[in-house]
């Protein structure tokens, strides 16, 4: 198993957990993180992506990646997965300790949060090794840490330590090693005490075109505007009782 899944009420984490290869990012992993993604689609609950042996991800796997061809580019193996993680209806945080490099990165870029430890190294060597970073760099990076920051550090495929991934607000904070997890949860701690449905619906309206705003946030205000959850909510504040 190279994803370890660890189901709770209102949330699952997830680890990578293939550390004899630095939990690079295989056929199986892409298989299981689709798998996990199916799961959270049914039943939506907030995704903690960890990885094990002090790691994140050190990439795809490059063993797999040297015979890929043609044909296996076009299907977009990685970028499927990754996007369908980007659009899970709950928020996923990346809590990532160490490497975070290639593939490993692209999907910590597809999280909607992202903390780290001190040992932090993130970037996208792909150049170096004859391709492009292929699933989400170059369109999630500009997005994350703006155009020129990103065509930095996809151009000369450096790697970020903790404090300027920080300073480029590509993490939102730095936490030990051994405290990193209960951070995450912390997290979630937080997104757990607020309504399930305007928090997928914030995230909604966060990854809505600019064209569709604000038409897209007036419907789903619309539902809520309705929802006795808004009203219970509303009320408990107005009457003080605890929610
Ligand atoms: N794909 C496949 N195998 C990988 C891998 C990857 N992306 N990253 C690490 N591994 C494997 C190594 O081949 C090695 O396997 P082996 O023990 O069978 O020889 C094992 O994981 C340990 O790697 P090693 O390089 O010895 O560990 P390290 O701690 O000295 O260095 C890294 C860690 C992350 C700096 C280094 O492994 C590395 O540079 N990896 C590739 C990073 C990369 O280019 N990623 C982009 C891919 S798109």
């Amino acid at each position: 198993m190279t994803l370890h899944i660890d189901e709770h009420d209102d949330r699952v984490v997830a680890t990578l957990d293939r550390p004899d290869k630095r939990n690079a990012i295989d056929q199986a992993t892409v298989d299981a993180l689709h798998e996990l993604c199916a799961m959270l689609e049914e039943a939506p609950r907030t995704l903690i992506l960890t990885g094990s042996g002090g790691v994140f991800a050190a990439g795809a796997d490059i063993a797999e990646l040297r015979d890929r061809t043609a044909v296996d580019a076009r299907r977009g193996i990685n970028a499927t997965a990754f996007i369908r993680i980007h659009e899970l209806p709950m928020p996923v945080v990346a809590a990532i300790d160490g490497y975070a490099l290639g593939g490993g990165a692209e999907l910590a870029y597809a999280a909607d949060i992202r903390i780290a430890t001190p040992s932090l190294r993130i970037g996208n060597p792909e150049t170096g090794l004859g391709i492009i970073a292929a699933a989400g760099a170059t369109w999630r990076l500009p997005e994350i840490v703006g155009d020129a920051r990103a065509s930095e550090l996809l151009l000369t495929g450096r790697a970020l330590d903790a404090e300027e991934a920080l300073r480029w607000g590509l993490v939102s904070s730095l936490h030990p090693a051994e405290e990193l997890l209960a951070a995450a949860h912390g997290i979630v701690d937080r997104i757990a005490a607020n309504d399930p449905l305007a928090t997928q619906y914030t995230k909604r309206a966060l990854r809505t075109p600019r064209a569709q705003h604000p038409a897209i946030e007036l419907e789903l205000q619309a539902e809520l505007f309705e929802s006795p959850e808004k009203h219970r909510r509303m009320t408990a504040f107005l009457e003080r009782k605890s929610r």
